[in-house]
């Protein structure tokens, strides 16, 4: 049985990297001179946006990207990033850096992250990229841009960033070694990555041969034979250290799945939480268990439910493990 609600954390930040407080980010600085064109990709959003495809009543951005892209991902993706919010106590980030110019936040979704950043640094230029446009918002700041951009191709950005963020990713790349190394390259000299993922669902008492147990090991093996696994193998030191990148935090969380933490704000962001576990097993589950383990959509579906059956089952205490790397790029 796994112990439920710890938080863990080996920070390495020490006095000399030069961390600051959130609030000593804001810079004051011409917020139009920020926002301006000229470090941007020489991508941009651009009419190539592909048709999306539908697929077991759910619609996908293309062949390969395991989860959807339609409402009930982004409705899904925006209840996620609240949840971020209460885990995080309403900061945006664990990383910080002095005075930044320029961010980028690779895999968007439904950009409320780079929204966010706008808002929190309105001096800085944000650009949020993803490969598919049917996510991102109607509005945004003056000071935050999408692009189409598929993170695995070469990145074509002409000035480097202060910081680089990547949410919820997992699944989302076959090489995060090569994903980082462009991480490295567009980063300033003291820029700072943050990578921040959630694993995979645990029950603090989980019923013999559970469905969940049926479930996590399908999925687990349908990932690694589509070559994006559901593991936090991209989260390894020396995934970082390869790169060039020195880890100064590594902190985890065990985040309830529903309101049964004693601790107020884990209460919140597990109620919170809830919601976006219970539409999230279709999500991850649907293309992966049909497209590489051979189940049917109505097998696919039918195992959902009763995962979701077992979740809020009383004393159930469903909890999942988020983990966040923050990394600084070396000055060589
Ligand atoms: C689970 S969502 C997370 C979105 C956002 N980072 C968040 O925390 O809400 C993953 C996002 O990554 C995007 N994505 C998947 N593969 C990608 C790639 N190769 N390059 C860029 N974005 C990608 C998806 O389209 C999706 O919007």
């Amino acid at each position: 049985m796994s112990a439920p609600i710890e938080v863990r954390e080996e920070d390495l930040a020490s006095e000399d990297h030069d961390v600051s407080t959130q609030d000593e980010l804001v810079r004051s600085s011409d917020p139009e001179a920020a926002s301006g064109e000229s470090g941007r990709s020489t991508r941009s959003l651009k009419s190539e946006v592909a048709e999306a495809i539908l697929e077991h009543g759910r619609y996908y951005c293309d062949e390969f990207y395991l989860m959807p892209c339609d409402e009930a991902e982004q409705t899904r993706l925006s209840i996620t990033y609240q949840t971020y919010l209460f885990l995080l106590g309403k900061q945006i980030t664990l990383g910080q850096v002095r005075n930044p110019e320029r961010i980028l936040d690779v895999g968007t979704g439904t950009g409320d992250w780079a929204i966010a950043a706008a808002e929190r640094f309105p001096n800085a230029e944000i650009i949020g990229t993803d490969i598919t446009t049917t996510l991102h918002p109607q509005a945004a700041p003056p000071n935050v841009s999408f692009e189409l951009d598929d993170a695995q191709d070469e990145w074509t950005y002409n000035e480097p960033f202060d910081f680089i963020h990547l949410r919820e990713l997992r699944g989302a790349f076959s090489d995060w070694e090569a994903v980082y190394a462009q991480v490295a390259k567009h980063l300033k000299a003291g820029g700072v990555v943050e990578v921040a993922d959630h694993g995979m669902l645990n029950l603090t008492n989980e019923p013999e041969n559970s469905y969940l147990s049926i479930f996590s090991g399908a999925l687990l093996s349908a990932s690694e034979k589509a070559k994006t696994p559901l593991t936090f193998d991209h989260m390894k030191k020396e995934m970082f250290q390869k790169a060039g990148l020195s880890i100064t935090k590594n902190k985890s969380f065990d985040l309830p799945i529903g309101p049964w933490s004693d601790d107020p704000r884990k209460k919140t962001a597990g109620k919170i939480a809830l919601v976006a576990a219970l539409e999230g097993l279709e999500a991850y589950s649907l293309r992966l268990l049909t497209r590489y383990q051979g189940w049917t959509e109505e097998e696919v579906r039918d195992t959902c439910e009763k995962v979701q059956a077992e979740m809020v089952a009383p004393d159930a205490k469903p909890f999942v493990k988020i983990q966040f790397i923050v990394a600084r790029k070396m000055a060589f």
